[in-house]
């Protein structure tokens, strides 16, 4: 059995215990034999992209944060900028990718990646390549899995500045305000804002108003509470308003999100009169060692996608539902991004400790 794994998108917390998990059952179970593409679909392009991986290749890999292999949120091989003679070009080389990939003589290609990466991996199973798809992002905002990896990594990271945000806000009787990642999703903001006692929580799938905000802030201190701490997805966005982008997008890659923290703040100090600071937490949220959950979760993932690989179940992703390990079409998965549901039981747990969301 021969089989290559790429990682593509935005890194996140346990790709590494991914791709050995899957050396390791591919070498132990199956007696395979697997090959690396470095730095996404690019591998398949460039010198040296494919290399072999062994036991000794991801020996001590578990619990670094990144990817050995690599990654590209940037290597859609359907569409790539390229500069062609000083002049920007959008340039398909999937023609090219499929015959270095057909060159190989793959049994399986397991690709791990967020919606974007999928979406290429399912476009290349279309035309024929076995994929296994393996899902990770720290957003959390993959349809048909309960959970990715990387998200648990990233929700601590996040609790952690929120813990640490609130000692500060005491000890100066100031408004704190973190804005984390997510992208359209609240999951981030409201599992670390839940677990680092935020009083506020904003989130994409729930838009807000100024004015309810200041309410929250204020009638805290009405009750003698002269600090608070608001976890604001960077998605996030006023009833009737726009979400912020901090660079715009093209046809080719997608805006990033970002600024909306900065946003909140200025009111919260400029029209309510709160000393409000904020931090942005950023790529933190994709790095560090993976938590004990992210790596048994990428750890299950790695192995049940060799077995879906020797099994020849292709154009699936590997799943968690219901603590089991399950195989879901790529189609499927993809076809509804998953989301905060704002009437959930972890949103009403929220507003039962008195969370406000911005909105009332
Ligand atoms: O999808 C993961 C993620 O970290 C998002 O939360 C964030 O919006 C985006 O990637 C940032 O991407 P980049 O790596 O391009 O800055």
């Amino acid at each position: 059995m021969k089989l290559a794994i790429l990682t593509g998108g935005g890194d996140a917390p346990g790709l590494n215990a991914v791709i050995r998990a899957v050396v390791k059952t591919a070498i132990y179970q199956f007696n395979g034999q697997v090959l690396g593409v470095r730095d996404g679909f690019d591998g398949f392009v460039t010198p040296n992209g494919i290399f072999p991986l062994d036991a000794r290749a991801v020996s001590g890999i578990l619990p670094r944060g990144g990817t050995i292999l690599g990654t590209a949120n940037r290597g859609n091989p359907f569409a790539r900028k390229v500069i062609r003679n000083g002049v920007e070009i959008i340039e398909d080389i999937s023609q090219q990718i499929l015959d270095n990939i057909h060159a190989l003589k793959l049994d399986a290609l397991i690709v791990v990646g967020g919606d974007g990466t999928l979406r290429i991996a399912r476009e290349l199973h279309d035309l024929g390549v076995p994929i296994v798809g393996v899902p990770k992002t720290i957003d959390n905002d993959i349809g048909g899995t309960e959970f990715t990896f990387g998200f648990d990594t990233a929700v601590n990271t996040a609790t952690e500045a929120l813990d640490k945000l609130h000692a500060t806000a005491e000890a100066h009787h100031r408004v704190m305000v973190l804005e984390v990642m997510g992208r359209d999703a609240g999951f981030v903001a409201l599992h670390a804002g839940i677990a680092g006692g935020a009083d506020v929580i904003l989130i994409p799938e729930i838009p807000f108003s100024f004015d309810a905000i200041c309410s929250k802030v204020r009638q805290r201190i009405e009750y003698g509470t002269h600090f608070s701490i608001i976890a604001v997805a960077e998605g996030a966005r006023p009833k009737g308003g726009e979400q912020v982008y901090a660079i715009a997008g093209d046809s080719v890659y997608a805006a990033r999100l970002g600024g909306i923290g900065q946003m909140v703040g200025k009111h919260l100090q400029d029209s309510c009169g709160f000393e409000t600071r904020v931090t942005v937490l950023g790529h933190l949220q994709r790095g560090g060692s993976p938590s004990a959950f992210d790596r048994w979760l990428a750890t299950r993932f790695g192995a049940a996608a060799v077995h879906l690989a020797v099994e020849g179940n292709f154009g699936k992703m590997v799943a968690l539902q219901s603590e089991n390990i399950v195989a879901v079409p790529l189609e499927q998965a993809l076809s509804i991004p998953k989301r905060v549901n704002p009437q959930g039981d972890i949103v009403r747990t929220a507003r039962d400790l008195g969370i406000s969301f911005g909105d009332a």
